[in-house]
């Protein structure tokens, strides 16, 4: 705690509240007495509130700055991969030689899922949405675990995580499977992460594994950009359905579905739909012109963040391996991704969208990856819930882990005060 305190003065009567420092960052005026004092604070969006404390990530959004156990993200996304990324989300430290190849074949030797979930997936409808998949497929997770769902013990606790990490990957290409009538894919553990990834999503039991490795390396790349991103609706969804004691697979299937919205992880969805929409370039002016009319509910997906009002520097790195994806792939003049790159172009430059500091996001140029390397729109969101699993979880392993109490917000009501039932006949 600092030496700073807060005063708050209402209606004459002054509450002190402490001032409580984190390691960087603003500091934190401690509300906790205030409910004694018969006050709740108000902050609707919790644009103003810290609802945890946390070593984990640390975002500068005016700086555009993102550390995850204190590693910038740019040194991470050049030097290390998502499994490394991972180790360190959960266990705080880069692992050793020894820790990150038993961390590997850890991961690996959990990727296969339970033959009963193929059952599972038959009963969904061929053209449901992956996302609405990955939900179900997730929580059932744990109906095969009751043995080891006591979150109070570590080692639990640890077998969970691995089994998420390492499962997540093989239901999100099911959903695809599922979608499109081919076989599933067993997972194969000569492949790594990535590579896995895409075998289960394009391989069939016909051909031998053939991953393109630039499209590995971007796929590494957009799992570990996505792996965590401190206390954003999905996390905080975990982090609240986790409060009450719930198992781990309950909780990640929860985030999952806080991450579908097109205002959070369904961004990268909405991006390639909204550039289906435009159509061609020329139409692209008429789109901005809709972005900034304040009586038009449209806004540019892929543009914008809650926290960073600089340039995210995950889309930093996503742009280039953006360009990179499409040299290998010859996609440089794909008539859609003019329609992005343009659309970068003129948001960039146009007053409205400097003035209130919104740029392309990571979701922006992810979905452009994604769609070049043959992924359909409707499973962007699932590969970020795939990316962002491991967040989830070590946010979550942080939580239980520590103190922590139920979550249990407040409101200001503005409903009815008592009133008499009236009966039937009388109203
Ligand atoms: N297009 C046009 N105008 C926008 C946009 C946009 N994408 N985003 C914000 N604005 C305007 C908004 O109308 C408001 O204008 P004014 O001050 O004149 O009223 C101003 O910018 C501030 O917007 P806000 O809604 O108060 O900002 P927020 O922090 O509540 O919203 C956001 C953040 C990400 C929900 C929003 O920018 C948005 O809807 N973006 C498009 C969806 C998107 O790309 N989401 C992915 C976020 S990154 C992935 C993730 O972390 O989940």
């Amino acid at each position: 705690m600092s030496d700073k305190k807060a005063q708050l003065t209402v209606d004459g009567k002054t509450i002190d509240l402490p001032v409580l420092s984190g390691n960087t960052g603003p500091d934190v005026i401690d509300v906790r007495s205030l409910v004694a004092q018969g006050y709740f604070t108000y902050d609707p969006g919790f644009m103003s509130t810290a609802s945890c404390e946390s070593a984990i990530t640390y975002i500068d959004g005016e700086n555009g700055v993102l550390l995850h156990r204190g590693y910038p993200i740019e040194q991470l996304a050049e030097k290390s991969d998502f499994l490394e990324l991972c180790f360190l989300l959960l266990n705080g430290e880069l692992p050793n030689a020894e820790e990150k190849t038993k961390f590997e074949n850890d991961v690996t030797m959990h990727t296969m899922v339970n033959e009963a979930m193929v059952r599972l997936f038959r009963g969904f409808h061929h053209d449901a949405h992956p996302m609405a998949m990955m939900c179900g497929a997730v929580g059932a997770l744990s109906a095969f675990y009751h043995d080891s769902l006591d979150i109070t013990d570590p080692e639990h606790r640890e077998i969970s995580a691995l089994r998420l990490i390492a499962k997540i990957p093989t239901i999100a290409a099911m959903c695809y499977k599922h979608h499109i009538g081919q076989p599933f894919m067993y997972p194969n553990n000569k492949l790594s992460f990535a590579e896995n990834f895409l075998h289960m999503m394009f391989g069939t039991p016909c051909d031998e594994p053939n991953v393109n490795p630039v499209l590995a390396r971007a796929m590494d790349k957009i799992f570990l950009l996505h792996a965590d991103h401190e206390q954003n609706a999905s996390t905080s969804t975990v982090r609240l359905a986790g409060s009450s004691g719930a198992n781990p697979f309950a909780c990640i299937a929860s985030g999952i579905t806080a991450l579908w919205g097109p205002a959070h992880g369904g961004a990268n969805e909405a991006v390639l739909t909204m550039l289906a929409e435009i159509g061609s370039v020329e139409n692209i002016d008429t789109f901005v012109a809709k972005a900034k009319d304040k009586n038009d509910p449209f806004r540019l997906m892929g543009f914008g963040h809650r926290v960073y009002k600089n340039f995210d520097p995950r889309a930093k790195v996503m742009k280039v391996a953006c360009d990179e994806v499409l040299a290998e792939l010859g996609l440089e003049n794909d008539p859609l991704l003019a329609i992005a790159k343009r659309l970068e172009q003129i948001a960039l430059e146009d007053e409205y969208f400097i003035q209130r500091k919104l740029y392309p996001n990571v979701d922006f140029y992810s979905g452009i990856i994604m769609k070049a390397i043959g992924i359909p729109t409707d499973m962007f969101t699932v590969i970020f819930a795939t990316g962002r699993t491991v967040g989830w979880i070590a946010h979550w392993a942080e939580m239980i882990s520590g103190s922590y109490k139920i979550g249990r917000p407040r409101q200001l009501y503005t409903g009815y005060t008592p009133r008499d039932y009236q009966p039937v006949e009388e109203r």
